[in-house]
């Protein structure tokens, strides 16, 4: 009995994330404290208004299934959000559908509107499940090299040399996981171009969006003549750490976004009722909340850098946003495996290897700094003498 399909036999059953995070639950269980520096997530609990709106919501009975594309207020307090934020305008009655976290939105996306065979250009480093959702398609991704001395910015010349006759979308990922890189407005102008120039659809995974520590966050959406082909992608999972309610959602063109919400139907119906609505209340109350927890980060990011910049044979670039950084290690003479199995090991810091996020992620390792300013300071002192003593 054959019980996976081919497209699944070339999927990665295991990442390097999962493995590091499987060996450092192993390790804590055995009594070693562990700096979690491996996850992807804010130390954070949700915001309590939110909280209170979803019991509330819940002891009135608001059990059942929504409209597909989510409640009304829910689409209008995120378009009222993402127009502050970030200058974008879309009809909340077509141009947006709320899902089960970002990740339901890609996946609907890549649905939606590309066929098995059809190529997408993902810069790389990526977030690893841009590959799986591809793969779990059929679809065929074109890694596009992101370049340490590009400080890891997305360079629309880069992407040409990628592009064929079966290329038909682009993915964008601003405030970047893994490497921290915010893509300046002047790059993205000629990226829009680009896309334009070869009739691609965009997906702009903005799902970083608020946390940037300097500069400013451009959503290629706004960008002439991108709103026709671009699908902005984002969540409350970051913005209000809220990673485990799963309200997601996607803004583009009312053809693209009426396909999605097909997908989406048969999914999953609808995002949760009540979440929904605690969702509202994180979108109309939270913005304090959010602004407080990106200033934490900005000062965790500056703590990681003051211990990296003591750590001799590790570059690094220095990340303008999301809670990532992204080392150099390969001149240390270990494999980023190598180097995050024997960190975990010997200091109890757990990274991942870059690996774990494409083919050009060898060489480099991820550290979130998502855990207090104690720990980050604990873990840059452990990795420093660990490579010193290599
Ligand atoms: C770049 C990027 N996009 C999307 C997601 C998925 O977020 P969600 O929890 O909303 O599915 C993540 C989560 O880590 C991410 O890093």
């Amino acid at each position: 009995m054959k019980i996976q399909n081919e497209r699944m036999s070339d999927l990665s059953m295991s990442g390097g994330l999962y493995e590091i995070f499987q060996q450092a639950l192993i390790m804590e269980r055995d009594g070693r404290k562990v700096v979690h520096m491996e996850i992807g997530k804010p130390d954070y609990d949700s915001p309590q208004i939110a909280k209170e709106a979803v019991i509330n919501s819940l002891n009135d009975g608001f059990v059942h299934y929504t409209a597909m594309a989510g409640i009304q207020e829910l689409r209008e307090a995120i378009l009222e959000k993402e127009q502050k934020a970030n200058c974008i305008v879309a009809d909340p009655n077509s141009e947006i559908i709320v899902t089960a976290g970002a990740c339901e939105a890609l996946m609907a996306f890549m649905l939606a509107v590309l066929d098995p065979g059809d190529e997408i250009l993902i810069p790389s480093p990526y977030f690893s499940a841009y590959d799986d959702i591809a793969k779990i398609q059929g679809v065929v991704i074109k890694e596009v090299p992101l370049k340490f001395e590009n400080a890891f910015e997305l360079q629309a010349a880069d992407l040409e040399k990628y592009v064929t006759s079966k290329t038909k979308a682009l993915l964008v990922n601003t405030p970047h996981n893994p490497t921290g890189a915010v893509i300046g407005k002047e790059e993205l102008l000629k990226i829009a171009e680009f896309a334009k120039k070869y009739d691609l659809v965009v997906i702009s995974d903005e799902t970083y969006d608020q946390f940037l520590f300097e500069g400013e966050h451009v959503s290629l959406y706004t960008l002439p003549g991108m709103k026709e082909r671009t699908v902005v992608i984002n969540s409350t999972s970051k913005t209000f750490s809220m990673t485990g309610w799963r309200v997601g959602y996607a803004i583009g063109p009312k053809e693209i976004i009426r396909y999605m919400n097909k997908v989406h139907q048969n999914m999953s119906t609808c995002a949760t009722s009540f979440v929904q609505v605690g969702a509202v209340s994180a979108f109309q109350n939270g913005k304090s909340f959010t602004e407080k927890m990106v200033d934490t980060f900005r000062e965790r990011r500056d703590l990681v850098i003051e211990g990296l910049s003591q750590i001799k044979g590790m570059e690094y670039q220095v990340p303008h946003g999301a809670f990532y950084i992204f080392p150099k290690i390969s001149d240390i003479g270990l494999s980023s495996t190598e180097f995050c199995q024997r960190a975990l090991e010997e200091t109890g810091v757990a990274l991942v290897p870059g690996n774990a996020f494409g083919e050009n992620g060898e060489g480099f390792i991820r550290l979130a700094y998502a855990c207090s300013n104690e720990e980050i300071k604990d873990a840059m002192a452990l990795l420093k003498r660990f490579v010193e003593e290599l």
